[in-house]
C-alpha cells in the first residue's frame, strides 16, 4: 500500500466538513484554525479568506450551549474524544445544529500537534425527527424549542 498520494485532494472531496486548529485552549485567541475543507465552506458561507487568526467561536451565537462548548476543552485536555450538537451560525446569521468530533491529532511525540474536528450539518434530519415528536405530542418541549431557533431567523430574515 503506497501511502505517497494527494491527501489534499482527498480531504478537499470529503462529503463531511473538516476543521483543524492549533492547540492553544488557553486564552480567546486559540485554538486558531489552520484548516477547513471544502465541505466546511459550503456549510457555513464562508470564504477561506475569512478565517486568517479565527477560531471555532466564530460559529456560536445565541442559541449556541455553553455546556456543549464548554465540555470540549475538558475531554480534550483529557485526551478523550468530544463528541456533541449545537446551534451554530453561518455567516448569513442563519442557525444550524451542528453535530461534530474533536479529537487531538499526535505526532511522533507525546504532545498533540493538532486538534481536528469532523462536522456535519443534522438540521434537515433533526427537522424531520422533530416534526414526528410533535405529531406523537405537540407539546413536546424539546421540538418546540428547535423550530423556535428557526423560526425566530426566518421571522428576522423577513424583516430585513
Ligand atoms: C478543532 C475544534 C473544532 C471546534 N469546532 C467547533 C464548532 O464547530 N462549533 C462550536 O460551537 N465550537 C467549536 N469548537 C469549540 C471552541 O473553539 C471553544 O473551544 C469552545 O467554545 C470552548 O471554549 P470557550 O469556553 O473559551 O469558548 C471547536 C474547538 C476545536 C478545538
Amino acid at each position: 500500500m503506497q501511502l505517497t498520494f494527494d491527501w489534499l485532494i482527498v480531504l478537499e472531496n470529503l462529503r463531511r466538513g473538516i476543521m483543524v486548529t492549533d492547540v492553544t485552549l488557553q486564552g480567546p485567541a486559540g485554538p486558531r484554525i489552520i484548516y477547513v475543507n471544502s465541505a466546511w465552506l459550503k456549510m457555513t458561507g464562508y470564504g477561506r479568506d475569512e478565517l486568517a487568526n479565527q477560531t471555532p467561536r466564530l460559529l456560536q451565537g445565541k442559541h449556541t450551549d455553553r455546556a456543549v462548548v464548554a465540555s470540549i476543552r475538558q475531554k480534550l485536555l483529557n485526551r478523550e474524544v468530544f463528541h456533541g450538537q449545537t446551534w451554530n451560525y453561518r455567516k448569513s446569521g442563519e442557525p444550524f445544529l451542528m453535530n461534530w468530533y474533536c479529537y487531538a491529532i499526535y505526532g511522533e511525540r507525546p504532545k498533540p500537534i493538532y486538534y481536528v474536528a469532523e462536522q456535519e450539518d443534522l438540521t434537515e434530519l433533526e427537522t424531520l425527527r422533530m416534526k414526528q415528536r410533535l405529531l406523537v405530542n405537540p407539546n413536546d418541549a424539546d421540538a418546540l424549542d428547535f423550530f423556535s431557533v428557526l423560526d425566530e431567523w426566518k421571522a428576522k430574515r423577513k424583516k430585513s
